[in-house]
């Protein structure tokens, strides 16, 4: 062997257990700064020596390779499912049915039921060959590379470990990292994920393994099959898992009569609040597997095994007092402030409460006893008022305000609506932050501001409306606490940069109430510019496909208002885009005129939003769903199977990213 060799080597050999001493004992031994340096050392022979590549090297966990579509691969051991129960009496009739079955003493292990994403993982000669989803059971979508980002989960395995052999477990996203991708995409105005599984589902179905390393999976594993398993028991077969080096939980027990059964469910109901991750239950598992080969499967799961779910999560509190938000639209949102208790995994101290008529048909009353409940959704709700536990003498009804909490303006309901609004636009504080925030934001202007330095700038007297930023001086920014020259010339450069967003996006980081992504694109690409659109009258503008009343209203008022004007002159003056540039509207043809079409999967040559704008530059309607009235679908890479197979039912031409650019190119 070459002396490189046995170096990449090595450093290949000392970064995974410096890895698996982080990732799985969660007992560093070495510093961050140390681990950079030894995986930069390799990353770089690993270049000059691309002889010696390997998938399963740990330089490959960033995900640098962009995969294409998840093939699909048929389980060599189908991935059944567990017969689950909420009764703790069914659990009591699993074990005496169990019991009488096989009439011979028996072991119960009992394991905490993971909330994740089930994954099966096959290594043979001890290194990951691949990662399969549970997909129907049968076939799964192979999502190897994405499961090599996973730091917890060894490439290589250690030990005495079997020639061929699969472990199964689960895919988690911890809370705390739940919770800071939450924030991050709130921040980002994107949708927020109701909960870790699917934060956890969503990401390991990204096409782009960078992605889905930067969110920090983890995966804790319940299930080791193979022809020559090392025990002949789950719990041992497990205990060997884990010396091979993958995370087991420490939380599985051996129980010998169904009181120790019950003892381990009572205690996880309450402890499960405590773990870094997600759990829905526990689940009971015959522990020899010569007694789970009698007891057999029935179609769809073992009769060896049942998991036991915990009741959703219902915790008592008292209700302090009830605030009410201003958003960037003047909508006004009630929210329950309440004493803080712990939740599925959280300390909650507010509750949402819909609106007006939430809190009238809940009859809340300050100080009452409340019951919160956090299910699937993300902000938690009150259920229920405990109206017996009211002390008459003590709260006041809860009354929504009148006036807008912020600036004092009475509140104003639009018939039929729900929502109560604070019509002061141009001088309450929230309304002209949030509008400044989502001009902003990365789908609008892209200008690398948080909403905390929106604030800052605006309780310095710096910005009153997205124009005003473009005049901000770095004399005054210095002085602000944070600010540095780097950070100031990095602003500079940003908002230098938001020149040359493209018109339809300038349009939509106005925050016209009503005009998202879609409307702002579908009223680009029919005015042109920003003059024609401020002339257009109101039904020019409901004559436009997919524009309602509510939305050209809405432009109406918009341009009605002269404060509004003169921002728009302002952004203009200094340089944004007010209409489609020359070389689209050189471009521009009617060849896809009355042409519904349907995008899916991803592109190599344009993006999809890329792709969205060239139908509409020629022409055409973008429709998210297939059907009837579908003219072509322009399908990328991956394109979804439902999407297909609706397709093929239909009859609907599919065609690929060239052919559609030479379509709109003739
Ligand atoms: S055992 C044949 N153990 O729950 C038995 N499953 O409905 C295979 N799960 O698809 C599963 N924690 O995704 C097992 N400790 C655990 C589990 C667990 C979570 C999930 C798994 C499975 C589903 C069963």
């Amino acid at each position: 062997m070459s002396e490189i060799k046995a170096k990449i080597l090595a450093l290949r050999e000392a970064l995974e257990k410096h890895n698996y001493n982080y990732y799985v004992l969660a007992e560093p031994s070495i510093s961050d700064l140390e681990f950079d340096r030894l995986m930069r050392e390799l990353q770089e022979l690993e270049k000059a020596h691309p002889e010696y590549a390997d998938p399963n090297s740990p330089t490959q966990r960033v995900g640098s390779d962009l995969s294409k579509e998840f093939a699909q691969v048929t389980h060599r051991y189908p991935m059944l499912s567990l017969a689950n129960t909420y009764s703790k009496g069914e659990v009591e009739d699993f074990y005496q049915r169990t019991a009488r079955a096989l009439n011979e003493p028996f072991e119960m292990v009992t394991e905490l039921k993971y909330d994740g994403l089930s994954i099966s993982l096959t290594y043979e000669k001890g290194l990951l060959v691949r990662a399969v989803t549970r997909g129907d059971g049968e076939k799964g979508d192979d999502v190897t590379a994405n499961i090599r980002t996973i730091r917890s989960i060894p490439l290589r395995v250690h030990g005495d470990y079997p020639e061929s052999f699969e472990v199964r477990g689960e895919v988690l996203l911890p809370w705390k990292e739940f919770e800071r991708l939450n924030k991050e995409r709130e921040a980002q105005e994107e949708p927020l994920f109701a909960n870790p599984r699917n934060a956890a589902s969503g990401t390991l179905k990204q096409q782009d393994p960078a992605v889905v390393a930067a969110r920090r999976l983890d995966a804790y594993f319940y299930y080791l099959l193979g022809e020559d398993l090392p025990a002949d028991t789950h719990y041992a077969n497990l205990e060997k898992a884990r010396s091979w080096g993958f995370k087991v939980s420490t939380n599985m027990r051996i129980c010998r009569s169904s009181e120790e059964v019950f003892d381990y469910l009572a205690h996880w109901e309450e402890e499960r609040k405590n773990l870094p991750v997600a759990t829905d239950g526990a689940v009971l598992k015959v522990n020899s597997l010569r007694q789970q080969r009698n007891l057999g499967f029935t179609a769809k799961s073992p009769r060896w095994a049942i998991a036991y779910k915990f009741p959703a999560e219902r915790v008592r509190t008292r209700l302090l007092s009830v605030s009410f938000q201003v958003g960037r639209t003047g909508a006004v949102t009630p929210v329950a402030n309440m004493e803080p208790v712990r939740i599925s995994g959280s300390t909650v101290k507010h509750a949402t409460l819909n609106n007006a008529d939430f809190i009238e048909k809940l009859d809340l009353h300050l100080g009452d006893q409340v019951f919160v409940e956090k299910g699937g959704e993300i902000i938690p709700k009150i259920i229920e008022v405990d109206t017996a536990a009211r002390d008459p003498q003590l709260g006041e009804k809860v009354r929504f305000v009148t006036t807008c909490p912020e600036c004092g303006t009475p509140l104003v309901r639009a018939e039929g609506e729900a929502v109560f609004y604070c019509p002061n636009e141009w001088a309450c504080p929230p309304q002209i932050k949030g509008k400044i925030t989502h001009f902003v934001t990365r789908h609008a202007m892209d200008i690398g501001l948080g909403p905390e330095t929106v604030e800052d700038l605006y309780e310095a007297g710096y910005i009153k409306n997205a124009a005003d930023l473009y005049r901000l001086r770095a004399e005054d920014l210095l002085r602000l606490p944070g600010w540095q020259q780097k950070s100031v010339q990095n602003l500079q450069d940003s908002l230098e940069q938001s020149k040359s967003v493209p018109f339809e996006r300038v349009l939509y980081a106005l925050g016209i109430r009503f005009v998202g992504e879609t409307v702002a694109r579908r009223l680009a690409n029919t005015f042109l510019s920003m003059d024609a659109l401020r002339q257009a009258s109101l039904e020019a503008l409901t004559q436009v496909n997919d524009i309602g009343a509510r939305i050209a209203q809405s432009v109406c008022a918009y341009f009605d208002s002269p404060a509004n004007c003169e921002i728009v002159n302002r952004l203009k003056d200094y340089g944004l885009r007010m209409a489609v540039d020359e070389a689209t509207l050189a471009g521009r043809s009617d060849k896809l005129q009355g042409r519904s079409v349907v995008i899916s999967g991803t592109f190599t040559r344009h993006s999809r939003d890329e792709y969205k704008t060239l139908i509409e530059q020629h022409g055409g309607k973008n429709s998210s769903s297939v059907s009837g009235k579908t003219d072509f679908i322009l399908a990328g890479d991956n394109m979804g199977p439902a999407k297909l197979e609706k397709a093929q039912k239909l009859g609907i031409k599919i065609i690929n990213e060239d052919e559609f650019l030479n379509m709109i190119a003739e």
